[in-house]
């Protein structure tokens, strides 16, 4: 019991440390999109989405995505247009119905707990982590994105 209650206080010491900054782009997710994911979508990339799209062979040849470098093409890929995107992408299997990591999981960190850690920090982020796409997306499910600048 002891032990217990011992836990549950660390639990929440921890959680409100979590708590105490709110996650934003500037202070967390612009740092991980930098190390993580620019070689392949920074300024070398398809500067929009439907660039990417028209030329996708090339760019796949190139190795090289579309931009997600700045704050309003990242949050593209979270809310609108392609609403979702970032979530499927990047979900380590548990919210999905299939059980199956996005394929994006991968680049999120060399080992498994640096991947846990900036996931946690995307979903804080994200607020609503939902997997829907724009078809589906109902707009209680946009109000829980915050997705802050
Ligand atoms: C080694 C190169 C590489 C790295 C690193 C990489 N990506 Fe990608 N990414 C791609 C390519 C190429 C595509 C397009 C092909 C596809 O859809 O899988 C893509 C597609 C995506 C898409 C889907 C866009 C859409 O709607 O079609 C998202 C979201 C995404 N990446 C996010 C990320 C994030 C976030 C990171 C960093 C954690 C990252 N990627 C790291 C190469 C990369």
């Amino acid at each position: 019991m002891k032990k217990t209650l011992a836990a549950f206080g660390l639990a929440s010491i921890a959680a409100a440390t979590v708590n105490a900054q709110e996650v934003t782009w500037s202070n967390s997710i612009k740092g991980i999109v930098e190390k993580q994911c620019v070689i392949c979508h920074g300024s070398d990339s398809a500067a929009e989405y439907q660039l990417f799209k028209k030329d996708k062979e090339k760019w796949l040849a190139k190795g090289q995505g579309m931009r997600m470098d700045s704050y309003s093409h990242l949050v593209s890929f979270v809310g609108w247009p392609n609403s979702g995107a970032m979530m499927r992408r990047l979900d380590d299997g548990k919210s999905s119905s299939d059980g199956k990591q996005g394929n994006m999981y991968q680049h999120l960190g060399a080992t498994e707990e640096e991947r846990q850690q900036n996931l946690a920090q995307f979903k804080a982020w994200v607020g609503n982590w939902t997997l829907k796409r724009w078809a589906e997306i109902t707009r209680d499910d946009l109000s829980g994105i915050k997705a802050k600048y």
